[in-house]
C-alpha cells in the first residue's frame, strides 16, 4: 500500500495548500485465477483483486476544473468540467476524465472541481487491469465525495461503459468487476450474463500464486481481441438453428454445444466456440474441487485453460507459451496458465512455497534464453476491491 504521507506532500507540491482536506481512495489489480475469454460470451470468470492496484488523492476546488496529475506518469493536465472530451493527447487522463463524463451521463454529474492526484503500482499494459484500477477509483472518489451513494456493481457497470464507448476499447465486464468488488483472500466466481456472483475463499496453505510478466506489451485495442469477439458472435448465428433462443455462447453447456457443434461450418469458428464453452466448465470444475482443497485438481484445469488458450483460441503468443512452459519444469509447481487478454502480459503459476525462489530463478533464465526479454515477478496476495483509505489527511 502507497505511503499516504509521502503522497499528501506530493499533492501539496503540485496543487499548493488549501483549507478543504484531502482524501485517499485504492482501488486494486486484479489476477484472473480461471474463465478467460469467456466474460464477453456471459460465461463464468474466476479473478481475484491484487494488493496492489491505483491510489487517489482527492480534493475539492471553488470552481469547476478537474486537475489530473499521477506519481508516474508525467502528463499533468487542467481541464474544465465542461471541456472533458477523449483526447488522443491526453493519454493516461483520458481514463479519468471519461468517468466524469460518464458520472454525468448517467445522472451524477459532479457538481464542482477537484485536484486529483494518482499513484499507480500496477505495471501498465501487463494485462493486470491498470486502466479499470484508475477507472475505479476515480468512479468511487468522486461518488464519495459528491455524496452519492457507492454500489460497487454499478461502479464496475459504468468503468466498463467507459472503457468501452470513451476509451474505445471493447472489454467486457471482469476487470472493472473484479476490482470493484474484490475481498481479501477471496477469488469472485461472477456469471458475465446475470452479474449475480460469490466470493469464494481461496484457501492455497502452502502453495502461492505468482504472477510472471512476460514484458512483452500488449494491445488490446490493436490485438486480435475484437476478432475473437465477433468469432463468438458468429459461433452463435449457426448455434441458433438449433437454440433459436440463445444470444450468448455462454448459455449453452457442454453437452448441448457438443450437439450441436457439427452446425457451425468454419473450423476456425467452431475451435473458438469449442474454448469458450469447455473454459466456462473448467470454472465449474474450479469450483467444486477447491471446495475439497484438492489444489491439485485445480493446477489441472489451469493447465488445461492455458492448452486451450493455445490451441483452440490462439492467443497466447511465443512468450506466454515459453513462460508457462517454463514454470511447469520447476518442482512444487501444480498449474501455470496466462492471464488476461493474452498476446502478451502475465501468467499465473500455483507454486510451492518452497519453491519460489527457485521458481523466479529458474523460469527467468529459460524465459530470457527463449525470448530475449527479461521477465518481473510478484508473488502475490488476494487483496479488496475499492475502498476509501484515508480521509482529512
Ligand atoms: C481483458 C478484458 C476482459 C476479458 C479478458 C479475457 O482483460 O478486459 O474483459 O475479456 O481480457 O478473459
Amino acid at each position: 500500500m502507497a505511503d499516504l504521507q509521502a503522497l499528501k506532500n506530493a499533492f501539496i507540491e503540485i496543487y499548493g495548500e488549501s483549507s478543504a482536506s484531502i482524501s485517499a481512495f485504492h482501488a486494486p489489480g486484479r489476477v484472473n485465477l480461471i474463465g478467460e475469454h469467456t466474460d464477453y460470451n456471459g460465461g463464468y470468470v474466476f479473478p481475484a483483486a491484487l494488493t496492489f492496484g491505483t491510489t487517489m488523492l482527492i480534493r475539492p476546488r471553488q470552481d469547476r476544473i478537474i486537475g489530473f496529475a499521477s506519481t508516474n506518469l508525467e502528463l499533468r493536465k487542467q481541464i474544465s468540467i465542461d471541456d472533458l472530451s477523449y483526447r488522443e493527447a491526453d493519454d493516461w487522463i483520458n481514463y479519468p476524465k471519461g468517468i466524469v463524463v460518464h458520472l454525468a451521463k448517467e445522472g451524477s454529474p459532479v457538481t464542482k472541481g477537484y485536484d486529483l492526484l494518482f499513484h499507480g503500482e500496477i505495471p501498465n499494459g501487463a494485462g493486470l487491469s491498470s486502466s479499470a484500477s484508475i477507472e475505479v477509483v476515480t468512479a468511487y472518489g468522486l461518488l464519495t465525495l459528491e455524496g452519492h451513494p457507492t454500489d460497487t456493481v454499478k461502479i464496475a457497470l459504468l468503468a466498463q461503459k467507459t472503457e468501452n464507448q470513451f476509451v474505445g476499447v471493447n472489454c467486457g465486464i471482469m476487470d472493472q468487476f473484479a476490482v470493484a468488488n474484490g475481498k481479501k483472500d477471496h477469488a469472485i466466481l461472477l456469471m458475465c450474463d446475470t452479474l449475480e456472483y460469490s466470493h469464494v475463499p481461496f484457501k492455497s496453505g502452502s502453495y502461492k500464486l505468482v504472477i510472471g510478466n512476460t514484458n512483452k506489451r500488449r494491445g488490446l485495442v490493436d490485438s486480435a481481441y475484437n476478432e475473437r469477439r465477433s468469432q463468438c458472435e458468429l459461433a452463435v448465428t449457426y448455434l441458433q438453428q438449433q437454440y433459436p433462443g440463445i444470444t450468448l455462447l455462454g448459455q449453452l453447456n457442454l453437452e448441448q454445444f457438443n450437439a450441436s457443434k457439427h452446425l457451425i461450418p468454419d473450423e476456425t469458428v467452431r475451435r473458438r466456440a469449442q474454448h469458450v464453452i469447455e473454459e466456462i466448465d473448467r470454472v465449474l470444475k474450479s469450483i467444486e474441487v477447491l471446495k475439497a482443497n484438492d489444489l491439485e485438481a485445480f493446477g489441472k484445469l489451469m493447465i488445461g485453460s492455458h492448452d486451450s488458450l493455445r490451441d483452440l483460441y490462439e492467443v497466447t503468443g511465443a512468450e506466454l507459451d515459453a513462460m508457462v512452459e517454463a514454470a511447469l519444469k520447476v518442482p512444487g509447481v501444480l498449474g501455470a496458465r496466462m492471464t488476461g487478454a493474452g498476446f502478451g502480459g502475465c501468467t499465473v503459476s500455483l507454486v510451492h512455497e518452497d519453491s519460489v525462489q527457485t521458481f523466479i530463478d529458474q523460469v527467468g533464465i529459460e524465459y530470457t534464453e527463449k525470448t530475449g526479454l527479461t521477465p518481473s515477478f510478484y508473488v502475490c496476495d488476494i487483496g479488496n476491491g475499492v475502498e476509501q483509505i484515508g480521509e482529512a489527511l
